[in-house]
């Protein structure tokens, strides 16, 4: 079992105040820092943008300020288009993607910080390793018994359709860290993603552990710590519902013949 580790005192100090550009259209910028090699506490600096010279997205602002401000601001990206899933972060109170995340979107200043109730690596970059290490638990491969076929695994359309709203998942975490359950028993509990997951391989007509991965959830933890909150659901950047794969889970579980 992981154990979680917090920086000895969370709480956030007021940081560096950088200049304001000349411009009509500013606007402001408050983001999380927080260092393991000062040893300090976690701070908010704040950044000045000119908005009629920065890209449309939340992930342009970041990227702009790196590179013209603070090139020691520190944050995950890689696709900038919603693929990849790095750049998932807190922006304006909603856990999301920032490189599809408009700033247009945002009310008033721009307020960043990482993941939720997650280990912070440095700044906005939320240590995932347990997160990962849950999605591995799942058995996220297709499992099979009877001999390879010569050619594939054959899936018809009806059977392949039911994997739509589910293999899009980006692993960006966005849904496991808006949970409270998850906040709570997260060390237990497998949270949205990893149990969206689960479901996307105990429906898949070409598995063949169905009862094994049912067996595996069985668990006053792993599967019933979800109070279906539906925060999950709420925030998923792709438009996923995981909280509805969790309930057909526990469908399952009640009416399981295998
Ligand atoms: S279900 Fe949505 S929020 Fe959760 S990890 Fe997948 S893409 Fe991210
Ligand atoms: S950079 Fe890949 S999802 Fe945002």
């Amino acid at each position: 079992m992981v154990q979680f580790t917090l920086p000895k005192n969370s709480k956030i100090r007021v940081g560096k105040t950088w200049p304001k550009p000349d411009g009509k259209n500013i606007r402001k910028f408050q983001i999380y820092r927080w260092d393991p090699d000062t040893g300090e506490n976690p701070r908010l600096d704040t950044y000045f943008l000119d908005m009629d010279k920065c890209g449309p997205m939340v992930l342009d602002a970041l990227i702009k300020i790196k590179n013209e401000i603070d090139p020691t601001l520190t944050f995950r990206r890689s696709c900038r288009e919603g693929i990849c899933g790095s750049c998932a972060m807190n922006i304006g109170g909603i856990n999301t993607l920032a490189c599809i995340y408009g700033l247009d979107e945002v009310k008033g200043d721009v307020k960043i910080y990482p993941l939720p109730h997650m280990p912070v690596v440095k700044d906005l970059i939320p240590d995932l390793t347990h997160f990962y290490a849950q999605h591995a638990s799942i058995m996220p491969w297709l499992e099979t018994k009877t001999n390879r076929p010569e050619k594939e695994w054959r899936q018809s359309i009806e059977d392949r359709k039911k994997l739509d709203g589910l293999y899009e998942c980006v692993m960006c975490a966005s849904c496991s860290t808006s949970c409270p359950s998850y906040w709570w028993n997260g060390d237990k509990y497998l949270g949205p993603a990893a149990l969206l997951h689960a479901y996307r391989w105990i429906i898949d007509s070409r598995d063949e552990a169905t009862a094994e991965r049912l067996d595996q959830l069985e668990d006053p933890f792993k599967l019933y710590r979800c109070h279906t909150i539906m925060n999950c659901t709420k925030t998923c950047p792709k438009g996923l519902n995981p909280a509805k794969s969790i309930a057909e889970i526990k469908k399952m579980m009640v009416s399981r013949t295998v």
